[in-house]
């Protein structure tokens, strides 16, 4: 292994998320959707035109944008995910790595405290602008998971389903519309439920998803009354103990024989990796108290402590890529 290239492609890690994070606050995606010419962007957006030049150029080294002749434009391929309004867009999730980006910068000096640097609930919790950002970059985030895992998961076995800390209400409102019979009620807090309700009008499923305003560590999650209860991305904003309640408390709300899914970033048993819940365990760590990506073997034991027989754990390719399924031993059992 030659080290000194492994180190400078490391090191070269963060440019091309820059390139990316640019065009999108630019709004440079929009402009090439129709073929354009750099000083066409530069005109149109009020930018520098040698430096528009570069910034596409980049973007065509990174294969997001193809330059033919003078003209740059985005593949059409790639209009739903980059452009303003695109069925699966991409802007919110990308502008929440804008906004880690200077937490990332000060990585040394958690590394020395073990203190948090920013707590993510003070970065969301007083500007309700950002709390919706934060949200619709979950829904970008979520679709392509609920998909996956709908594929390895029998969704279509529940009638009722509870989704915990849904947030935008993404894996229930996407499961839902695969299975007619499904009805789900989405929990979180007040604020963010206000944009779940918006989710739910523009998938036209008010008569199938709910909301239900509260807080799951203080509230009870209700008990054997949904045959699906799902927790994707929550755990791991607690440390073990707080987790482990969590899960037991959802344990609770599944009836007997029915399923619980828990989504979201999960280390090997040696937290050496995968690479991505790694850096996840840094970022999380600097955004939380306690907050870390549960190595996989520790959520198996949550699951099985609480009563959840037939656990299996895999892995989709999505973002995060960690799932632990199981169901809730019925008295038959
Ligand atoms: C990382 S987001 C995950 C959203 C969604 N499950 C997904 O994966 O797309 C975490 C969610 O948990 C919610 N949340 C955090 N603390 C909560 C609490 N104490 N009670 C209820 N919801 C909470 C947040 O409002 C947010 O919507």
């Amino acid at each position: 292994m030659e080290m000194d290239k492994v180190i400078g492609k490391i090191l070269q890690g963060y440019q091309p998320a820059c390139v990316v994070i640019a065009a999108n606050e630019l709004k440079l995606f929009d402009q090439v959707k129709q073929p354009s010419t750099a000083s066409q962007v530069a005109d149109n957006l009020n930018l520098a035109a040698e430096a528009t030049e570069r910034l596409l150029n980049a973007l065509t080294s990174l294969e997001i944008v193809v330059k033919k002749d003078q003209s740059y434009h985005l593949p059409t391929e790639a209009h739903d995910y980059l452009v303003t309004g695109g069925s699966h867009s991409l802007q919110q999730w990308i502008q929440l790595s804008a906004d880690l980006y200077p937490v990332w910068g000060q990585l040394s000096s958690f590394i020395k405290s073990g203190i948090l640097i920013k707590s993510i609930m003070e970065m969301l919790g007083g500007d309700p602008h950002k709390m919706r950002a934060f949200t619709d970059a979950m829904h970008d985030k979520a679709l392509k998971a609920t998909w996956m895992i709908a594929r390895e998961i029998p969704i279509g076995d529940a009638n009722k389903m509870l989704d915990i800390g849904g947030g935008p209400g993404t894996y229930a409102l996407e499961w839902c519309k695969l299975h007619n019979h499904l009805k789900a009620t989405v929990f979180d807090i007040a604020p963010v439920l206000e944009v779940t309700k918006n989710y739910i009008e523009t998938y036209e499923l008010q008569d199938r998803v709910d909301t239900l305003p509260g807080n799951f560590h203080e509230d009870d999650l209700g008990d054997s009354q949904y045959d699906l209860v799902l927790m994707a991305n929550i755990l791991h904003m607690y440390d073990a103990d707080m987790s482990k309640a969590l899960v037991t408390k959802a344990v609770k709300a599944v009836k007997p024989g029915g399923r619980i899914v828990i989504h979201g970033f999960c280390t090997n048993e040696e937290q050496t990796g995968p690479l991505d819940d790694t850096l996840f365990s840094l970022n999380i760590g600097m955004l939380t108290e306690g907050g870390r990506a549960h190595p996989v073997e520790e959520k198996i034991d949550w699951l099985k402590g609480a009563g959840i027989s037939d656990i299996r754990h895999f892995r989709v390719s999505a973002m995060p890529t960690g799932v632990v399924t199981g169901r809730k031993i019925s008295p038959a059992n």
